[in-house]
């Protein structure tokens, strides 16, 4: 199914599950992970990572294991995002050298900030996601995916 199909139902329903106070940040970030893997089929690991000082911690994710549950800021891609201050969207990740393997498959990957609602300089962690297709991900995705962060890092600054 196509990303303009799927988009509107998932954030109302993110929508809502971030407004129930019975549920954890975690659980929310649990569902998110899960119904962007099940929904999106481009999607091959969506995890997300929180920043804790100069290193990012790998929260839910689903897809292959993978050993990258620790990263400093400034490495791989996703400690690129940090550094950068900046969401990133790779085409091919065989072309970098600056990149941390989950998987062999992987072609594509997105990372997308998870910015403080107050005070967007402040990031909070991001959502990462691998494809095995290369070129996956558009600036449609980017766009999708920075209003789920927005509605992860309400639930976050709430719950710190
Ligand atoms: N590829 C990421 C590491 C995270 S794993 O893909 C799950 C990176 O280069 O930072």
């Amino acid at each position: 199914m196509s990303l303009d199909l799927v988009a509107a139902p998932l954030l109302s329903t993110l929508h809502t599950l971030c407004a129930d106070p019975g549920l954890s940040a975690e659980r929310i970030m649990q569902e998110t992970v899960s119904l962007l893997k099940a929904n999106c089929p481009r999607y091959h690991w969506v995890g997300i990572y929180l920043l804790e000082g100069q290193e990012l911690i790998l929260g839910p994710y689903v897809g292959k294991h993978t050993d990258h549950t620790r990263i400093p800021v400034g490495t791989g891609v996703c400690g690129t995002a940090v550094a950068e201050n900046k969401n990133q969207i790779v085409a091919d990740v065989r072309t970098l050298s600056n990149y941390l393997a989950c998987s062999l498959e992987t072609r594509a990957e997105i990372v997308v900030l998870i910015r403080h609602p107050e005070d967007p300089t402040r990031i909070l962690g991001q959502i990462d996601i691998d494809s095995d297709l290369p070129d996956a991900f558009t600036p449609a995705d980017e766009h999708f995916l920075e209003q789920v962060a927005a509605c992860l890092a309400r639930k976050l600054a709430r719950s710190a």
